[in-house]
């Protein structure tokens, strides 16, 4: 595969296509995510729980993140690398430039920071500097003391209102990409049609330009119940490789995710 860039994904939502991302926290699954054609990769703090047993992602250091964001560039054939700046590594423009650095230095191709129309002065001073950023709104884990558990955001009409006036005001000021977690899927369809720049989902319904799933979850690895939004692709493939081609092939051709894996 041809190395993907923002400029393959921005225009694929152009021509309305879809693109398919995983997470990967190490070398070797990175290659196979990217060998089976997904996309993208993205190095989410989600290895705070996943790969260290965190009841949630705020212990995870921009250290962590730089070492994995390095394993996963080492593995990877031609997909664009997300990495996410971890808690509080993005609490003043002053960090968030310091560590977005750091993560772009260890092989990423596009930082990932969690919030709303605050970010708007961080990103454009990233994307004056060189550095894309997607924004990661709905949902945004780090803030789940704040939220009060995790769950589904922009239910009623201000909130959801809200969030598009940030996806746009967050996209003039120079974000190259969204996410959205958790929100419901009419309201993440507008997101998408508002905004130019491309829409990642993940709990977010068919409509989005893209979708995301953390990789242990998609295989069936992950401990405890199964949230509603993830589909285990090892029911009916045999083999790991299998599996995650037939993710990225039923992203694309938007069988998944089904009705059954969003929200109202
Ligand atoms: O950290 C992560 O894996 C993420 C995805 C769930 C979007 O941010
Ligand atoms: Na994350």
């Amino acid at each position: 595969m041809s190395n993907i860039t923002l400029h393959t994904l921005t225009a694929r939502k152009q021509a309305g296509e879809k693109f398919a991302v995983l997470t990967a926290y190490d070398s070797c699954f990175a290659h196979l995510v990217s060998e089976a054609g997904n996309e993208m990769i993205l190095v989410g703090d989600s290895l705070g729980m996943v790969l260290q047993g965190n009841d949630s992602t705020l212990p995870v250091s921009v250290e962590e993140m730089a070492y994995h964001t390095a394993c996963v560039a080492r593995g990877n054939q031609g997909s664009m690398i997300m990495a996410d700046l971890p808690f509080m590594s993005y609490a003043t423009p002053a960090q968030a430039m310091e560590n977005a650095a750091a993560l772009m230095a260890a092989g990423a191709h596009i930082i990932k920071i969690e919030g709303t129309a605050w970010l708007a002065e961080t990103i454009s001073l990233l994307a004056e500097r060189g550095i894309p950023a997607c924004a990661h709104l709905g949902l945004t884990p780090q803030a789940v003391n704040k939220l009060g558990g995790y769950k589904v955001q922009g239910r009623d009409r201000e909130s959801a209102r809200q969030m598009i006036e940030d996806a746009v005001l967050l996209e003039q000021s120079g974000a190259s990409m969204l996410l959205l977690e958790c929100v419901p899927s009419l309201l993440a369809r507008e997101v998408t049609e508002a905004v130019d720049i491309p829409v990642i989902g993940i709990g977010a319904g068919s409509d989005t330009d893209a979708q995301v799933l953390v990789l242990h979850d998609m295989l069936g690895l992950t401990p405890g119940r199964r949230p509603k939004f993830v589909k285990n692709f090892m029911e009916e493939n045999d083999t790991v490789q299998d599996a995650l081609k037939a993710y990225a092939d039923a992203v694309r051709d938007g069988t998944f995710p089904g009705p059954e894996h969003g929200f109202e």
